[in-house]
């Protein structure tokens, strides 16, 4: 039976879209229930609706401070849906320690950089500022703490010398849209086995190839 997944966001959903893309293939081990926006005006309520996917708003502004107040509609419209997995997707608002011991284990997030390096705000100027010669994104299983957990999966790029945050951004944007779609479809598939801080992965025999940056020659 394939996983039920909701999709958390506030803005452009792009990863959503790429989830929701790679779900209608027969064999997706996880089928795209329902995506929640925090935000009315966020673009990719609308981008789901055109896909054909329930798209609920939950504005989360007027709960203020209360953030339990807020995760406690939040989790009535997961009941309501069935939910087994969230995937949050450039969701920004904090979950407290209470909502993600609940879900741990069954709630993936993304982020444009090699966790653990860059967390926060403005991971791509972070790695521009660190002149690391190789970025990229991470899926990861949702911790208490931001932007840390297991590791599904990362992909990586390479960083050049005349790279503005901007662009950066754009490449690894191209690598989160490939490997969070395939972070989910291991996950739902339960081929992903957390051990302490650490996931496993039957059956992995790990990337395809070194990346080296930059280029000697
Ligand atoms: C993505 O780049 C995602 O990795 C990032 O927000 C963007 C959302 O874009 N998430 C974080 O920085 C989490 N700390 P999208 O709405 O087009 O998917």
């Amino acid at each position: 039976m394939k996983r039920r997944v909701a999709i958390l966001i506030s803005g452009r959903g792009s990863n959503m879209a790429a989830l929701i893309e790679a779900a209608r293939l027969a064999d997706f081990p996880a089928e795209i229930v329902v995506v929640i926006s925090n935000r009315a005006d966020a673009d990719g309520l609308e981008k789901a609706r055109q896909s054909g996917i329930a798209a609920v708003t939950i504005e989360s502004q007027p709960f203020g401070k209360d953030r339990a107040a807020f995760e406690a509609v939040l989790q009535s419209a997961l009941d309501q849906h069935r939910i087994d997995l969230i995937c949050l997707g450039g969701f920004m608002r904090l979950l407290t320690a209470e909502f993600v011991q609940r879900w741990f284990g069954r709630m993936l997030n993304i982020h444009p950089s090699l966790l653990p390096s860059f967390p926060g705000l403005d991971p791509q100027g972070q790695a521009l500022r660190a002149g690391v010669k190789i970025s990229g994104a991470t899926v990861h299983f949702v911790v208490a703490e931001t932007d840390a957990g297991p590791i599904v999966m990362q992909g990586a790029v390479a960083v050049s010398d005349d790279d503005t945050a901007d662009t950066l951004a754009a490449r690894i944007l191209q690598i989160e849209h490939r490997i969070y779609p395939d972070a989910l479809r291991l996950v739902a598939s339960g081929k992903i086995r957390i051990e302490g801080d650490v996931c496993k992965t039957a059956g992995s025999a790990g990337g395809d190839g070194a990346l080296i940056s930059p280029a000697a020659s």
